[in-house]
């Protein structure tokens, strides 16, 4: 059996509590002990006789589990950087342009769309993301969605990060259709493409999906074994977020709308409050009651929501130093980033933590106090990033 160990004279934060913020904090030395490609042990202390062998020493480096990034959307061709110019001069999004992508992504070819994925989840593990949701969402035809979700796997082949793909159909409507027309015909096909997704998603909002077409597909996705994620509360208080906490939803995300009421009731509930700071504070039409969600007693996510709209930015320590501008504390958005990202994807104590058994998913971060994730806007970078114990840097 391999048994190897980390050790480090700094801080390590295993984010072995259950709740938001509890990152358990050890300050050095202490010794991480893998044992086939999993956490074994970590504990403070000095090296005793009978420790294995060392594969590094980081030294003073702050340590966390790999970042999970439990929302995004990295599959798509095409360039909308003159909406985004656009808003800067006071346009609103309502998501109408998403059928724009939708015509760039369908007339790309599988080469293209590879390529192009492949880069942009290099760039997320680049800075220090390990385990990484990815959502179909732009072909809407279900021929065009199930090549997108074998196409994002095709992307990961090979690469040092743990993807989850999220079927997201009910993205848009397309030219010519209507809510329920699609609708109707992502419940039909579901069965067809269950097996290429791990997640469900549909964007609810009184103008695209409304409710009763969500819960629609919501339960013909459950029949198919696939969990619940839902865009939520974005564009309206539509009370999106508190339908999939009721449907057991895995995830409610975005959340922009909601009220500090539907808060503490979503605070009740194990469905995940996903916050997705990069988008709300770029599109500037609300925030997430991230607050009155930590306070109500809510499992809080921090996603990076990189797409082809509204945010293109798949850096998990901007999206970390960035929920702090929204109420979160440092520990708080660290523990949202990795133990809540892993729960918003179903794989608590898999991903996410440091903690017996959980996947040996560490980086060692340029940096000696989490407090760099707020300081360094965008940074710290990992020196060391290792995956199921196996680092390649
Ligand atoms: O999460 N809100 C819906 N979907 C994406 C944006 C998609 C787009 O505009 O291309 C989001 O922000
Ligand atoms: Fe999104």
């Amino acid at each position: 059996m391999s048994r190897r160990a980390i050790i480090g004279t700094g801080r390590l934060l295993p984010m072995d509590g259950p709740t938001s913020g509890a990152t358990g904090v050890i300050d050095g030395p202490w010794l991480l002990l893998i044992e086939e490609g999993r956490v074994a042990e970590v504990r403070a202390g000095a090296l005793r006789a009978g420790d294995p062998e060392i594969i590094e020493d980081v030294g003073s480096a702050l340590v966390t589990p790999g970042l999970v990034d439990s929302h995004t959307h990295l599959i798509y061709a095409g360039d909308r950087s003159d909406e985004a110019a656009a808003r800067s001069r006071g346009d609103h999004y309502t998501g109408g342009g998403i059928l724009r992508t939708v015509a760039a992504t369908v007339a790309a070819s599988d080469d293209e769309l590879v390529r192009e994925t492949r880069r942009r989840l290099l760039s997320a593990r680049a800075s220090g993301t390990t385990t990484i949701e990815v959502k179909s969402g732009y072909g809407l035809e279900w021929v065009e969605e199930r090549r997108l979700l074998r196409l994002i796997a095709d992307a990961a082949e090979g690469l040092p990060l743990r993807v989850r793909r999220t079927y997201l159909g009910a993205h848009a409507i397309p030219a010519g259709s209507d809510a329920a027309t699609q609708a109707e015909m992502i419940v039909e096909t579901l069965p067809r493409l269950a097996s290429e997704a791990d997640h469900l998603d549909v964007f609810c909002e009184p103008d695209i999906f409304g409710l009763d077409l969500t819960q629609a597909i919501a339960e013909a996705g459950a029949l198919e074994g696939l969990p619940l994620k839902l865009h939520a509360d974005q564009l309206q208080r539509s009370g999106a977020a508190l339908l999939g906490a009721r449907l057991g939803a895995l995830s409610v995300d975005h959340l922009e709308q909601m009220s500090a009421d539907d808060a503490v009731i979503l605070g009740r509930t194990p469905t995940v409050a996903t916050i997705l700071p990069g988008p709300a504070l770029m599109l500037g039409a609300g925030l997430p009651p991230a607050r009155a969600l930590v306070e109500a007693g809510a499992t809080v996510a921090v996603g990076s929501d990189a797409n082809a709209g509204t945010y293109g930015q798949t850096s998990m320590p901007l999206a970390i130093g960035l929920a702090t501008t929204l109420g979160l504390t440092i520990d708080e958005a660290m523990w949202a980033a990795t133990a809540g990202g892993a729960r918003a994807l179903g794989l608590s104590g898999a991903v996410g933590t440091l903690t017996p058994g959980a996947e040996a998913d560490i980086v060692a971060w340029d940096a000696e106090h989490e407090g760099a994730f707020a300081l360094r806007l965008g940074g710290p970078e990992p020196v060391w990033t290792w995956l199921g114990g196996e680092c390649d840097d």
